[in-house]
């Protein structure tokens, strides 16, 4: 069984049908699809098939710098890594940063325990407090002197809790680190789904922390998750010492023509509207159902408590009969099997899902 959502070959396999035929609730990406304009990136890239990638990615490059450089944020070329999606960003930074000590809130994504692991980097989980709505504050780490080469792991908007890291907690946290030689590294990849988007990322801080590091994906944002493509932005010689370890044409022409949709302001307005539209209404009609506890979203998905006997495996059993795939939160560490995570969706798709919650925990 796979630890991730979004596994809908798997259930479709199941059931005998076709996996377009589940309804996904379990990754949470962008419910509007993928910008048109990805069409087009798609038709005109056939003719870079023949060639190698531009290994330094120059025009990707380009273009995030200037989606940065429009909200007030100057950054150079050097400031700049595409990856393979923000996967591949996270454990070449374990892998190349080597910290003895990873501070992990939990529950967080469980890729970087994984990169820690496989790095041979001791974890030290600092717990996250749902009767504090999973807020994670300065006070939360250690700062000692010895930790100097440790790296804390952060997660804005953190999955799988949906909520952002105060931009106040954020800069506290990158002072008393950058005092004590402490790495930051913080996963931005939910960002653009938050109601604010930018505003509510911690880029206007890149270019006065050094120790700071921000993994960003147009995996969610732009639904594209089989294209493969996220960026760090980080200080040149961190930037440089991960290209020397990155394998050469990491990502793909499609994925290294893509850096346009960056600009595409009518399809994050779109995204805007239907945020605002959706997840408020979805959170207060999942709060009204006896027997469930959505903590309130402050991203495009949310996490769900199941207060009655059921656990979040047979209620993800009973959702497959019915062709809708759910996250089972339960292998997040921090979690049990009573929590479980909805990617918000569409208002259609989110009513049936209403409905089926209804008969459940009637
Ligand atoms: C917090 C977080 N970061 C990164 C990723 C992976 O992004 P990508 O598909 O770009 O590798 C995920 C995927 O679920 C995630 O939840």
């Amino acid at each position: 069984m796979t630890a991730h959502g979004g596994n809908i070959y798997e259930v479709a396999m199941k059931l005998g049908v076709d996996s377009s035929d589940i309804l996904d609730f379990s990754a949470n990406l962008n419910p509007l699809g993928y910008p048109k304009l990805l069409d087009d990136i798609i038709e005109n890239s056939k003719k870079d098939i023949i060639n190698y990638p531009d290994p330094d990615y120059i025009n990707l490059t380009n273009d995030i710098k200037n989606y940065f450089k429009s909200m007030g944020t100057v950054l150079s070329d050097s400031n700049i890594l595409p990856g393979n999606g923000a996967t591949e960003l996270i454990f070449l930074l374990i892998e190349t940063l080597k910290p003895k000590k990873i501070y992990l809130p939990v529950p967080c994504f469980s890729e970087y325990e994984e990169a820690a692991k496989k790095n041979n980097g001791k974890v030290e989980r600092i717990y996250l407090n749902e009767t504090d709505g999973f807020d994670i504050r300065p006070d939360m780490f250690k700062y000692d002197r010895d930790c100097a080469n440790n790296v804390i792991m952060l997660c804005s908007p953190n999955n799988p809790t949906s909520k952002i890291i105060k931009l106040k907690n954020m800069k506290e946290i990158l002072r008393k680190a950058s005092e004590s030689n402490i790495i930051v590294i913080l996963d931005e990849t939910f960002i653009e789904l938050t109601i604010g988007n930018n505003k509510n990322s911690a880029i206007s801080l890149i270019n006065e922390f050094s120790n700071l590091i921000i993994i960003r994906a147009f995996t969610k944002i732009f639904s594209m998750p089989g294209i493969r493509l996220g960026y760090v932005i980080a200080v040149e010689r961190i930037i440089k010492k991960l290209k020397s370890r990155q394998n050469t044409w990491s990502i793909n022409c499609i994925a290294s023509n893509s850096g346009k949709l960056l600009f595409e302001n009518a399809f994050f307005e779109e995204t805007r509207k239907w945020l605002e539209n959706e997840k408020d209404r979805f959170f207060y009609l999942l709060n009204e159902i006896e027997g469930i506890k959505p903590y309130y979203p402050e991203s495009n998905f949310i996490l769900i408590k199941i207060l009655t006997e059921t656990t979040s495996g047979i209620l993800k059993e009973k959702l497959i009969n019915e062709k809708i795939l759910i996250r089972d939160a339960s292998n997040f560490d921090g979690l049990d099997n009573k929590y479980i995570r909805l990617a918000i969706k569409d208002k259609r798709s989110n009513d049936i899902l209403i409905e089926k919650f209804k008969k459940i925990f009637a």
